[in-house]
């Protein structure tokens, strides 16, 4: 029976999740941590489980809902999905604007200018508030229903928020994947020996047209939205900018950077200052849109066949060239992956010289069908190492991929299912152990200043630093006999090197190298391990079993710590002195395998609190009593839950019990 109580909690669940998720995804300002999230997150789930009634498709537990489709259906789009005149200089602006102006005979003043994202254009149907449909622009007239798709996008609202929601809403935007999300999944994928996304946009669009909501799911995906498409008649903003306004009021996400401005002349410094961060923008752009503000004026003007009279794109200096493709390098990666680097004949792309482009993994070479001679397309994007985009004329020489690695020349291996070549030499190929010095000092690792890229060679080609624990040993004296460094910075790097023994386990972990193990997963093993005696004796049913591992990374660590060299360099860290607070040492999980129910008010910790406690311990807890309920812990104004504990004879704690128990919970038996 579903009880009043329980239909409170879980409106209060999900209102606080929609609440956080706002916060995290569109405001990018999160108020909670993860596990304080997961925790709301968690007892939600449960309580849909054990009550399937009350499950609703609009519930943040149902982004990722339904099953693979096979096929996108057709859907034609209320308004046409437009794409925009462009334009690449001051003067073509003005044009427009006369033009404009002219047509209609009088004065436009007030334009909106956004960032134009490279990404996908994406329609969101809210009924009632309620996102009931997302769709492709396709043909621009008929588009492709993606709803499920769109669902899985966090900073896309499941429903809108606030007042004065119309009862038909359609908002258009650019579906994107941040820059460094991108680098991120791609530096994963050629990890795992998976395909690595082309480009952002690429990513994107191909990321929205998969046929499993699961997969759209794992990539990183966000959201902008940049216009009004259909509305029912009680939404009638004047401006453009009114209806970006309540977009954001309703919870969507707006691109801080989008801004009203009044005359051309503002228009083009807006332009200017958003080429001069373009390169330090977080997403791809490729020029900003400049929109007429004020809406009668935007209908009045109309459209063309295509686009609008009253939008026009301004088009930043492509950041592609087309150069030669002189040979072919392989360099050697902190795991041994050989990665291809194309040596180009130099070409100037945005301003600046480039002579190499990454290729990502030796699939790229067949992919792009690459031989040395060919012309080809190659994109540079802000910092971004420059890329091979594409062939446009072949070359005759085929590309000949090694048989031993370029550093330490021993045979290279391609394990089965995996894309990469790699060099099986470990810490005893230089270049390996070069990215693996770099990494072990770097930032989130060891965090050791003044270890430069060039200081690290020297150390190891001098066969100084044959693994990270001789870096421990480095003395002042011998540092500064190294060229190009003084007395004073070998005494700071060596007082650096000292001073990182004090470390977290987090870091430790991040450090050690891992293959896949990143720093939030580090994390992850650091908190359920504390120690590294733990987490070396680790099963690795045990360590499949937590979360963000899973069997690959499980098998990973399992197979680094059998090999003695890894353990001999992680004990002989500990032995060096580096060491880490134990977080409040648990010793054993009293209550593993156990399921708590909290219920009622407890006068003296806030239930959040209670829950993290149980789940240290070990317990799981639900939101609801059964059988498999282990103990019930009832608080002030306890209802229905203790009334069914009761009943079905589950062991019950009063507050102070729970407080008792709390302080010294290996003695409960
Ligand atoms: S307005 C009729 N605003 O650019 C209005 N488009 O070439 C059409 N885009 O398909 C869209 N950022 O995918 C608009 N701030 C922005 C945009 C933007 C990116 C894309 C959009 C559209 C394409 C038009």
């Amino acid at each position: 029976m579903v009880t009043k109580e329980l239909d409170k909690r879980i409106r209060v669940l999900r209102e606080q999740i929609e609440y956080h998720d706002h916060r995290y995804y569109v405001l990018d300002d999160p108020e909670i941590t993860d596990g304080e999230y997961d925790l709301l997150f968690d007892e939600l789930v449960e309580i849909e489980k054990n009550y399937p009634d009350l499950l609703r498709p609009d519930s943040p537990t149902q982004r990722v809902a339904g099953q693979a489709s096979g096929k996108f259906e057709s859907v034609e789009h209320a308004r046409p999905m437009l794409s925009l005149e462009k334009c690449t200089s001051t003067t073509d602006l003005l044009n427009w604007s006369k033009r404009n102006q002219d047509l209609l005979d009088i004065a436009i003043d007030e334009y909106v200018c956004e960032p134009k994202i490279d990404g996908v254009a994406v329609s969101l149907v809210y009924r009632d508030g309620t996102l009931v449909q997302g769709a492709t622009r396709g043909d621009g007239t008929v588009g492709e229903d993606i709803t499920a798709n769109v669902r899985t996008i966090r900073s896309i609202p499941l429903k809108l928020r606030g007042k004065g929601i119309p009862s038909l809403v359609e908002i258009r935007g650019e579906v994107y994947i941040p820059l460094e999300e991108f680098y991120e999944y791609n530096n994963r994928a050629i990890e795992l020996g998976e395909k690595p996304m082309v480009n952002p946009r690429n990513g994107a669009a191909g990321s929205l047209r998969q046929i499993d909501p699961r997969v759209t799911d794992s990539r990183p995906l966000s959201m902008y939205c940049y216009s009004l498409g259909n509305a029912s008649n009680d939404f009638a903003p004047l401006t453009h900018q009114d209806a970006l306004d309540a977009f954001q009021y309703w919870g969507c996400r707006i691109n801080s950077r989008v801004t009203t401005v009044k005359g051309l002349d503002a228009c083009s410094s807006y332009i200017e200052e958003i080429l001069e961060q373009r390169s330090s923008l977080p997403y791809e752009i490729d020029g900003v849109v400049i929109k007429v503000n004020d809406l009668i004026t935007q209908r009045n003007l109309g459209n063309l066949s295509r686009r609008p009279r009253w939008a026009i794109a301004y088009k930043y200096p492509p950041e592609e060239a087309t150069t030669s493709l002189i040979g072919i390098d392989f360099q050697v990666g902190r795991t041994g992956v050989l990665t291809p680097v194309a040596r180009l004949e130099p070409v100037q792309v945005g301003g600046v010289t480039v002579s190499n482009a990454t290729l990502h993994n030796i699939d790229e070479i067949e992919r792009l069908e690459l031989k040395i001679g060919s012309r080809i397309v190659i994109r540079r994007a802000g910092d971004i190492i420059p890329q091979v985009v594409r062939v446009i004329e072949h070359g005759e020489t085929a590309v000949r991929l090694p048989d031993v690695c370029p550093a330490c020349e021993t045979a290279v291996i391609r394990l089965e299912d995996e894309v990469a070549l790699r060099c099986p030499n470990g810490m005893q190929c230089p270049a390996q152990l070069k990215e693996s010095i770099r990494h072990f000092a770097s930032r989130n690792a060891f965090d050791i200043t003044g270890l430069g890229d060039k200081l690290v060679a020297q150390l190891v080609d001098g066969e100084r630093i044959r693994n990270p624990l001789d870096l421990f040993g480095l003395t002042v004296e011998e540092l500064a006999e190294l060229e190009r460094l003084g007395e004073k910075s070998a005494a700071n790097i060596v007082q650096s090197i000292q001073e990182s023994k004090s470390t977290t386990f987090g870091k430790f972990i991040h450090a050690l190298g891992i293959r896949g193990i990143g720093e939030s997963t580090a994390l992850t093993l650091a908190s359920r391990f504390q120690t590294l005696a733990a987490l070396v004796d680790a099963k690795q049913e045990t360590l499949e079993s937590l979360e963000d591992v899973g069997p690959i990374l499980a098998s990973n660590i399992c197979t680094f710590f059998s090999n003695e060299d890894n353990r001999t360099v992680a004990f002989g860290l500990v032995e060096r002195g580096v060491e880490w607070p134990i977080e409040e040492l648990v010793h054993d999980r009293p209550c593993e395998g156990q399921t708590w129910v909290l219920t009622g008010t407890l006068s003296t910790m806030p239930r959040q609190e209670a829950k993290a406690n149980l789940v240290k311990l070990g317990a799981k807890v639900a939101g609801s009593v059964s059988k498999k309920t282990s103990v019930v812990v009832a608080g002030a104004e306890a209802g229905s839950k203790l009334a069914k504990a009761i009943e079905l004879e589950v062991p019950i704690l009063n507050e102070e019990e729970f407080l008792e128990f709390l302080e010294d919970p290996a003695t409960r038996s």
